[in-house]
């Protein structure tokens, strides 16, 4: 089904909320709400810089993305225990299922715990026995991509590499993250191919604040599958152009681009050009607990800010399966799924 009947606007919230989707851009340590924060550190015997939970809501007042990594760095600290990142990941799931996301592939820094002497194994043990409870529990399914953080050194990324490598079946692929402008892909080349040989999937943050040109890099220098933000690309026509002939899917997160000034408001975001061009754009929520909303209001509070319809809906619901790195399997299983929940709303 490649073109849908229109749906009217009045049913299009529903059908945005309903339909199946993939998540495939959400920072586990993102989506750690205030409450859950409060919570670990009181259970860790730490102390935190706010008085309460409305006064930690009260700094998420972010003017660009260095802002925001800042108070997210201080935030991921209360992680100490395998259960802190079982129950962090645990929530998402639970937050992510009832928004109708089947299916997620969730980025950890792993770095920001480690250099405070909490173990690679530690963290990813956590992270991984809340998927597999999640599948058998709640019925959705869920990867991990190791991200770097591309402000450290590439030698701090191999050491990081080197100490995930025991657990390399419980991870999908990596990806590169944290501040952008300045710490080009180029940095992170020699890793990208050590981990291409050691068959992981690739993608990168790129082009969320930095030119096209580290989009261009993270493709042919890194050779990414996928972009992680890239909406800076549609400042380069022949970027946009190789990204639609080779079907790289962007994961777009509207609004965090929002809560980090990269647009000035929802109705001047450009991923309805960037579909509309031919681009395999999709939908994700970045860092929900910090940006104010999780998958569903991406797509309600975008659409009713843009005016994309049905068909957008469609295309973006079914980008997110054809770029997930699920088995061919799953990925024909989710679409028919998707395809019997557009029937519904003949
Ligand atoms: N880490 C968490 N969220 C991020 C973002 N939006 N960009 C880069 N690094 C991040
Ligand atoms: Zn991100």
């Amino acid at each position: 089904m490649n073109s849908v009947r229109p749906v009217s606007p009045d049913r299009l919230p529903e059908l945005l909320r309903v339909m199946p989707k993939a998540e495939l851009h959400i920072h586990i340590e993102g989506s750690l709400e205030p409450e859950l924060i409060f919570a670990l550190a009181k259970r860790n015997g730490m102390a935190l810089p706010y008085a309460n939970v409305e006064t930690l809501r009260e700094a998420y007042a972010f003017t660009n993305l260095q802002s925001f990594l800042d108070i997210y760095y201080a935030g991921a600290s209360v992680l100490i225990t395998e259960q802190d990142f079982y129950d962090m990941t645990r929530a998402y799931l639970e937050r992510a299922a009832q928004d109708n996301v089947i299916h997620t592939e969730i980025f950890f820094d792993p770095q920001t715990h480690t250099a405070r002497g909490v173990s690679m194994e530690t963290v990813i043990k956590g992270l991984h026995r809340a998927c597999v409870d999640a599948q058998a529990e709640l019925g959705i399914s869920a990867a991990l991509i190791l991200c770097f953080l591309r402000h450290l050194s590439e030698e701090d990324a191999f050491g990081t590499l080197e100490q995930a490598l025991p657990w390399r079946d419980l991870i999908v692929g990596v990806g590169l993250d944290s501040g952008e402008v300045g710490n080009p892909p180029e940095k992170f080349a020699r890793v990208f191919a050590r981990c291409r040989e050691l068959g992981l999937h690739l993608v990168a943050h790129a082009g969320e604040e930095g030119p096209p040109a580290y989009i261009w890099t993270a493709l042919d220098l890194l050779k990414v599958e996928r972009i992680d933000h890239g909406v800076q690309s549609a400042k380069d026509p022949a970027l946009m152009q190789r990204l639609a002939k080779d079907r790289i899917a962007l994961t777009v997160c509207p609004l965090s681009n929002l809560k980090l000034c990269v647009f000035p408001d929802l109705a001047q975001h450009n991923l309805p050009r960037l579909l509309d061009a031919g681009l395999a754009a999709t939908v994700n929520s970045d860092d929900p607990a910090y940006f104010g909303g999780y998958m569903n209001d991406n797509f309600t509070q975008t659409f009713a800010a843009t005016g994309m319809d049905a068909q957008h809906a469609w295309t973006l619901a079914r980008n997110s399966f054809d770029a997930s790195f699920a088995d061919a399997a799953a990925r024909r299983g989710h679409i028919e799924r998707l395809t019997a929940c557009f029937e519904t709303f003949r």
